[in-house]
């Protein structure tokens, strides 16, 4: 049980499982949204144009948010960077 939640959640060495989903939700989100702005841009002005800009809009929002709760969670966990050289 506490090595299934060792994969969870960051311990001092490694990133845990939550961490992982984040980071990679983070990615393709953002991956996704830089076609998504170029296509957006190339429609003519029309509801649908709106309807997708609201959603091209929420998502970056949403990603901004996302991004500040990760830094939030990262400061309160102690990861140890690992050593380029050891001493
Ligand atoms: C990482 C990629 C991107 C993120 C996170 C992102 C995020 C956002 C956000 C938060 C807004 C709302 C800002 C506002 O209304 O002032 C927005 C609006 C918009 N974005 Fe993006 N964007 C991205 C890439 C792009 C690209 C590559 C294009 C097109 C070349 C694009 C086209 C647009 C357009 C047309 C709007 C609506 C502008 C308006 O409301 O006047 N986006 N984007």
């Amino acid at each position: 049980m506490i090595k299934l939640i060792m994969k969870i959640v960051n311990s001092s060495e490694k990133y845990g499982l939550v961490s992982k989903l984040f980071h990679w939700i983070t990615f393709i989100v953002l991956i996704v949204q830089v076609p998504f702005g170029f296509y957006l841009v190339g429609l003519e002005f029309s509801d649908r144009r709106i309807d997708l800009e609201n959603i091209h809009i929420l998502i970056g929002i949403s990603v901004f948010y996302f991004v500040l709760i990760r830094l939030i969670s990262v400061s309160y966990t102690h990861l140890t960077l690992p050593t380029i050289c050891s001493v």
